[in-house]
């Protein structure tokens, strides 16, 4: 359990800052999503959204304490229904109010049959360095049946012009455990992904979510001893390849990690704007810690009278471990003990009776500076998670 009889804080320092930008729309909502994404029945209007987004930043100024952003991350939806031109506005208000670290990371996510080499090239001289290219498969069948409108000749296409257009950080989002897959259709597609040379992958199991078309109509998906060989192999293939698995769903060439996700996974600070947007903050003065969410709905959005509003909620003492844990146990290599104290504000002895019995579990590793899991442990995630709930008593 909880040590919170002697309750000891920590000064919370603010960690490194980042800024999530949600743009919600897509020319169609695929069956198995359930983010945050609306079908554009009408022209989206994109010169209000960007007004939007400026105000946004510029009510979350206050959040920045003289920080510089390390990263931007354009998400979605589908970002790349934007033109080059209000991405380049949203990065130069981003750039002139809050500033960039040297090496900033600024990626969006395209739909490959929503990019040109030109819209490519016009994204890279607005400053985007690094884009995600949503794959989902190379296998045009499992395309269709996943609703998408590109086909695999589209996807590579796109890979290739983005390449061209001087965008070398390249990320495919790629997905497995799709309808009556088996562990060599799996593999092929993985090894099609492979074969492109990009520098990153991030692999997701497909899951069935509430509120989508698959929800109600499911597709006969591989049972969990394929998915289980799947993942097995797929990390060997992917290793043999040099891309190092570095979280759940994410490998990538070395050095080539994504800082932003990084960022979220080590309990760095981030600000949301947009449609739906979260945000993370630590407030030094007010030695709290906040999350921050927009108005969901997309017309709701741009609706409301107070320009850039948004909710904030503290996130009290006792959620901090977990919500600590969820995120930096996701790493394979896990994050130094220091950051927990600097990053939720309570002592190591707050979580050391846990993590003690953890290590005795063969759960997690029995290093002193480090946090992080044994591949046992990694893969039972869930179990780990279960001791740091603030009413668990599973010590
Ligand atoms: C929200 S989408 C945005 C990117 C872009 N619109 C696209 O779809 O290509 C980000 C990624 O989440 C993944 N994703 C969405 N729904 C999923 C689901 N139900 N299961 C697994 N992965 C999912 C897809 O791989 C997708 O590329
Ligand atoms: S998966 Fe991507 S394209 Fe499909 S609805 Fe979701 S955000 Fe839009």
């Amino acid at each position: 359990m909880l040590n919170t009889t002697n309750l000891k804080t920590m000064t919370l320092r603010p960690p490194p800052l980042a800024m999530y930008i949600h743009i919600p729309w897509c020319s169609k909502k695929c069956p198995y999503c359930d983010f945050n994404s609306h079908e554009s029945l009408k022209k989206i209007p994109e010169r209000k959204y960007v007004n939007a987004l400026v105000a946004d930043i510029k009510t979350d100024l206050d959040f920045v304490q003289g920080r510089k952003l390390s990263s931007i991350f354009f998400g979605g939806g589908t970002p790349s229904l934007f033109t080059g031109a209000s991405i380049s506005t949203i990065i130069k208000f981003a750039e002139q109010l809050v500033g960039f670290t040297d090496d900033v990371e600024i990626t969006l996510e395209a739909n490959p049959e929503s990019v040109t080499l030109q819209k490519l090239q016009d994204f890279c001289k607005a400053g985007v360095n690094r884009i995600s290219i949503g794959v989902q498969t190379f296998n045009n069948q499992q395309l269709n049946l996943l609703g998408r409108l590109h086909s695999s000749y589209s996807a590579i296409e796109a890979i290739e012009m983005a390449k061209s257009a001087g965008i070398n950080r390249i990320n495919i989002d790629l997905m497995y455990g799709l309808k009556a897959q088996n562990v060599s259709n799996a593999l092929k597609d993985l090894q099609f992904a492979i074969s492109t040379g990009v520098e990153h992958i991030s692999w997701y199991q497909l899951t069935i979510e509430k509120n989508t078309m698959f929800f109600n109509n499911p597709p006969k998906l591989p049972d969990c001893r394929v998915i289980s060989e799947i993942q097995d192999y797929g990390s060997q293939l992917l290793a043999n390849h040099g891309y190092e698995q570095y979280e759940i769903s994410s490998f990538a060439r070395e050095r080539k990690q994504c800082t932003h996700n990084q960022n979220y996974w080590e309990f760095g600070d981030y600000i949301g704007i947009g449609a739906g947007a979260h945000g993370k903050i630590t407030l030094h003065n007010e030695q709290t810690l906040l999350r921050t969410v927009r108005t969901r709905q997309p017309n709701d959005y741009l609706k409301q009278k107070n320009k850039g509003e948004k909710k904030s909620m503290s996130v009290e003492v006792s959620q901090r471990p977990l919500e600590f844990m969820m995120n930096a146990l996701r790493l394979k290599n896990g994050v130094p003990l220091k950051y927990f104290s600097e990053r939720t504000g309570l002592h190591e002895s707050y979580i050391s009776k846990i993590v003690f019995n953890l290590k005795e579990a063969g759960l997690l590793v029995d290093t002193e500076k480090q946090l992080l899991t044994t591949p046992l442990g990694f893969r039972f995630l869930d179990t780990i998670l279960g001791r740091f709930v603030r009413s668990g008593d599973l010590s």
